[in-house]
């Protein structure tokens, strides 16, 4: 018998493949008040989805409107930004709280006297931390490349942009559907959410706020919300409609569970018993790489792992993070030449996770990741035929 999630996520399956069947929706939703409100369809339907992982951040600053911009043009379904809170509780875009390496505050002379030594999570950190600006102070700075050494190109764009907002993100992702004629998925991160809690600026509030203000809260709207910790889940089970998508790192445990003394692992997250248990709150997992296919010590690839056909068993999507075209993030097997900023075969590394069996995939090049996805399902279908 089919169990509540199984049988939710069997429904959203359902609908979205109806979805596909039907004429092409107006973008608008009369019947819901609000200009900015796009009609409420998953993007997928029977096809993994790609997820354009803090944009297309193989191409642009990650987590910039440009970012996000740039990967829904080149065909990703959803967006993902990373939440962490400012001085005065509002959302943004970032994937640390620490930001020096991903703007320039290092060089604003009025906020050096902000750099300090913080633990996140048990690790110490130094640097600058948004939860020490106030928006205002934040939208002083500019963007800059994470990894210059293997994206120089990059690098052209450092200082051009903003750090977002959620709610800008959310504008625009209306703006893009409207744009593009398809409506674009949101698939925001909970970052650090029981240090941030702990600061008195719980991200859960801003984001239940955010999403219903859109009219982004509800079963069908194509929207996820992912964590690495599972209390935050558990809770935002009980105030949001949307799918939930527990986060499962390659190792460690989810620092929530940890700071309890629970001694749950990411590992015992996902035998058999741990996934029937993020079923009751989660719509599935999104576990890293090595969780599928893991790799040698070398690098090499070894056989994937039992994790997607036990999470489809207890009816949980399966989203990998995190697909990238550089050598560097490739397994041995897929690199090309000894340069590790030059691409690989990106192409066969998606094959082989479409081939496992995955529902989506995070992906820094969302125009790679979606050729993928297209061959691979063309292939499938021709198969079938
Ligand atoms: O959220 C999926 C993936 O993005 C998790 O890793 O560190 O890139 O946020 P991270
Ligand atoms: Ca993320």
């Amino acid at each position: 018998m089919l169990r509540p999630r199984s049988l939710r996520a069997l429904l959203l399956a359902v609908l979205a493949g109806l979805v596909m069947l039907a004429p092409a929706a107006p973008l608008t939703t009369p019947a819901v008040a609000g200009p900015d409100r796009v009609t409420l369809i998953r993007p997928e339907a029977g096809r993994p989805i790609v997820i354009g992982h803090r944009g297309a951040s193989g191409y642009r600053p990650e987590h910039t409107l440009a970012s996000y911009a740039l990967a829904v043009e080149l065909g990703a379904d959803y967006i993902e930004p990373d939440l962490v809170s400012t001085k005065d509780g509002v959302l943004v875009a970032r994937h640390e709280n620490e930001i020096g390496g991903t703007t320039d505050v290092a060089d604003h002379p009025e906020f050096a006297g902000r750099r300090t030594t913080k633990t996140i999570d048990g690790t110490a950190v130094t640097g600058w931390f948004t939860e020490d600006f106030t928006l205002a102070e934040l939208k002083r700075l500019r963007a800059e490349e994470r990894i210059p050494a293997l994206r120089q190109r990059n690098t052209l764009y450092d200082g051009r942009y903003q750090v977002p907002t959620l709610d800008e993100i959310l504008a625009l992702q209306v703006t893009l559907s409207r744009r593009y004629h398809r409506v674009i998925g949101v698939y925001p991160e909970t970052k650090h959410p029981t240090y941030f809690r702990s600061l008195g600026l719980p991200l859960e509030d801003g984001l239940v706020t955010a999403l219903r203000r859109r009219g982004l809260d509800r079963s069908n709207a194509p929207v996820y919300v992912q964590s690495f910790e599972v209390g935050n889940l558990r809770a935002l089970r009980h105030r949001l409609r949307v799918p939930l998508i527990q986060l499962i790192d390659g190792s460690g445990a989810p620092y929530d569970l940890r700071a309890a003394g629970d001694p749950r692992t990411y590992t015992d997250l996902l035998t058999p018993a741990g996934l029937a248990e993020i079923a009751t709150y989660a719509d599935g997992i999104g576990p890293a790489k090595d969780r599928i296919v893991p790799r040698d010590a070398s690098g090499r690839l070894l056989a994937p792992t039992p994790v997607v056909r036990d999470a489809h068993r207890e009816g949980l999507l399966v989203h990998p993070f995190t697909f990238r075209n550089e050598n560097q993030f490739l397994p041995l097997d897929f690199r090309r030449g000894a340069d590790p900023a030059a691409y690989g075969n990106a192409f066969a590394e998606y094959q082989l996770f479409f081939e496992a069996g995955v529902d989506g995939v995070f992906s820094d090049n969302g125009d790679t990741a979606l050729e993928a996805r297209d061959a691979w399902v063309a292939a499938r279908s021709h198969r079938a035929a």
